[in-house]
């Protein structure tokens, strides 16, 4: 076993593994396809959600490699570290417990000796009452109109994860009819062209703004809050405050300071990661607003389904880990440094960006958990499209081009079924003929030999081979419920940190995120000297000091 200075690099399963590498390299997909039992020992089933990754560059020997370096890595203790509340995000000295958000109302998960749940659940009530009268219109605005429109603020965790989980339910028969004659808008970026985006059409009497910040310091978030702030008391005036801004946070004091009631105020913990909160306020409050809660609860139960799966299933039927195993395969050992999410399902379309904080803020790291440089890569690269549009896009190069993994995710059934009289298929079938295609065509590709029997002219030969052995896997849900979506951003939670314990590093904190952060407040306090007193540039090197000085005397920014 590993002791916990070692990295795991170093111990016998890494290296077995790195030797393992040769005798993959030998193999093909096109003949690893045609081992039945291979494939079918590779294919998973949770409540009719079908993991087959059997389109993995991998035989049955090196699921039981993984699983070797799964009981090197102490992955069955670090997951239990995790439930038990243990401070395993040890340079920020705290627990790491998204689980507890999702948790039923009798579950204890303890955080330093004390039950979370109860107080999970006090939100979580708190936000259904909420909810429920501002949907109700027993809740009105300062010019008594019902607020039938919400827009969140809030950047990163504070705003991809409830983005993805809204976009994913627009469509929803269920949730769509529950969230008739709402809006619900998210405002993220600190371009002032976001601001006049999201308030473009609406009317501030009929607005509320919820303030989304785990700090309640974001530089981002808190000038966009006072921006919507004197859009709204410009309209109505400052008392209007009180019925139009409501907050979530864990800074509690900060948000009194900035003017929101602390009734308004909707809590969540430190020990929640930003990219991990969408189960908290951070997402059930706005998501409620629109959908209502009875929606959102049945989102809350798909992810803790998985929660429950992930703690308790072994690990060789085990969704999250064998995913997670997988990837830190195509890292670590096939050198494979991206991975391409690729829903067939348009509802999916922000899954990949949501995916690509909660994965590369997680495991883009350096250095192992003790701070040792480490001698492999970690994390790596995510971006996805939904299919059939990434097929027409950069499909060319996962292709022909670079070996990328890719997870293709499709649905049984589609949120908006339509079927033309005298097509050949559904329309959803149209779509999935390329959700079952596509893996297939970067597995086995396609060989001169074929090409020659199709009479191709020998000049295209080379450009229309397809090498294939390019590994995917294929998740295929039910359908797309509020349940299913928990269930698939838990899944992908649960991924990238079996990825992460068995790396050794630290997935749940980001000081990666912090220089740049200074970097911005040295220059804003330059264009504020500039702009107001003329001050000379100072301090920036021959680069920054051109582009600065370009920036200032041909930018036509509002008088200060
Ligand atoms: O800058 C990165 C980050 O700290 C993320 O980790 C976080 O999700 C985001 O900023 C927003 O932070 P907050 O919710 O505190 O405004």
């Amino acid at each position: 076993m590993a002791s916990s200075a070692a990295l795991i690099c170093e111990t016998e399963a890494w290296k077995d593994l790195k030797g393992h590498v040769e005798d993959i390299k030998k193999t093909h997909l096109r003949d690893l396809m045609s081992d039945a039992h291979r494939c079918e020992s590779m294919m998973l089933e949770f409540e009719g959600l079908l993991l087959d990754y059997s389109r993995q560059r991998a035989t049955v020997e090196t699921v039981d490699k993984l699983l070797n370096l799964a009981k090197a890595a102490q992955l069955s203790e670090k997951i239990s570290r995790m439930f038990n509340g243990e401070h395993i995000n040890s340079t920020e000295n705290r627990s790491v417990l998204h689980v507890a958000l999702r948790a039923p109302k009798d579950a204890v998960i303890k955080a330093d000796g004390k039950n979370v749940v109860p107080e999970v659940w006090n939100v979580l009530d708190k936000i259904k009452d909420f909810s429920e009268k501002i949907r109700s219109g027993s809740w009105v605005g300062a010019t008594g109109k019902p607020l039938k429109d919400v827009i969140a603020i809030g950047i990163g965790g504070s705003f991809l994860g409830p983005l993805f989980v809204h976009t994913a339910l627009q469509t929803d028969p269920e949730a769509a009819e529950c969230a008739k004659g709402r809006q619900l808008r998210f405002l993220a970026n600190i371009d002032p062209v976001d601001v006049a985006r999201n308030t473009n059409g609406l009317n501030p009497e009929t607005t509320l703004v919820v303030v989304v910040s785990k700090t309640f310091t974001t530089a981002e978030t808190m000038l966009n809050a006072r921006t919507l702030r004197e859009w709204i008391t410009t309209a109505l005036g400052a008392p209007a405050v009180a019925k139009h801004m409501v907050a979530v946070s864990t800074n509690l004091a900060l948000v009194e300071k900035f003017g929101i009631d602390p009734n308004n105020t909707f809590a969540f913990w430190d020990w929640v990661g930003g990219r991990y909160s969408v189960c908290s306020a951070v997402g059930v409050l706005p998501l409620s607003l629109q959908y209502g809660f009875s929606v959102v609860e049945k989102f809350l139960k798909g992810a803790s389904s998985i929660d429950q799966h992930f703690q308790s299933t072994p690990f060789e039927k085990n969704v999250p880990v064998l995913l997670g195993l997988l990837s830190v395969w195509n890292v670590s050992f096939l050198g494979y440094p991206a991975r391409a999410i690729l829903p067939y399902s348009q509802a999916l379309e922000k899954f990949a960006p949501h995916i690509q904080q909660v994965s590369m803020e997680s495991n883009g790291k350096g250095v192992s958990i003790d701070g040792l440089p480490l001698p492999f890569e970690t994390g790596e690269i995510d971006f996805g499209e939904p299919g059939t549009n990434g097929q027409h896009s950069f499909y060319q190069l996962i292709h022909q081009g670079r070996v990328i993994p890719c997870d293709f995710i499709g649905t049984v059934k589609s949120q908006q079924p339509v079927y033309l009289e005298g097509e050949v298929v559904s329309n959803h079938d149209e779509l999935m003929s390329n959700f079952f295609a596509q893996p297939d065509a970067l597995a086995y590709g396609k060989t001169p030999e074929q090409l020659q029997k199709e009479n191709v002219s020998e000049n295209l030969i080379p450009h229309k081979t397809f090498t294939g052995n390019r590994p995917s896997l294929s998740l295929l849900l039910p359908e797309l419920s509020a349940y299913n979506v928990g269930q698939l951003l838990a899944i992908y939670e649960h991924r990238v940190a079996v990825q992460g314990f068995v790396w050794g590093i630290n997935s749940f904190d980001q000081w990666g995120v912090e220089l740049g952060k200074v970097l911005a407040t040295q220059v804003r306090k330059q264009l504020h000297g500039s702009r107001t007193q003329g001050a000379a540039l100072e301090g920036f090197n021959y680069s920054t000091t051109t582009l600065l000085k370009r920036y200032l005397e041909t930018s036509s920014e509002p008088k200060m």
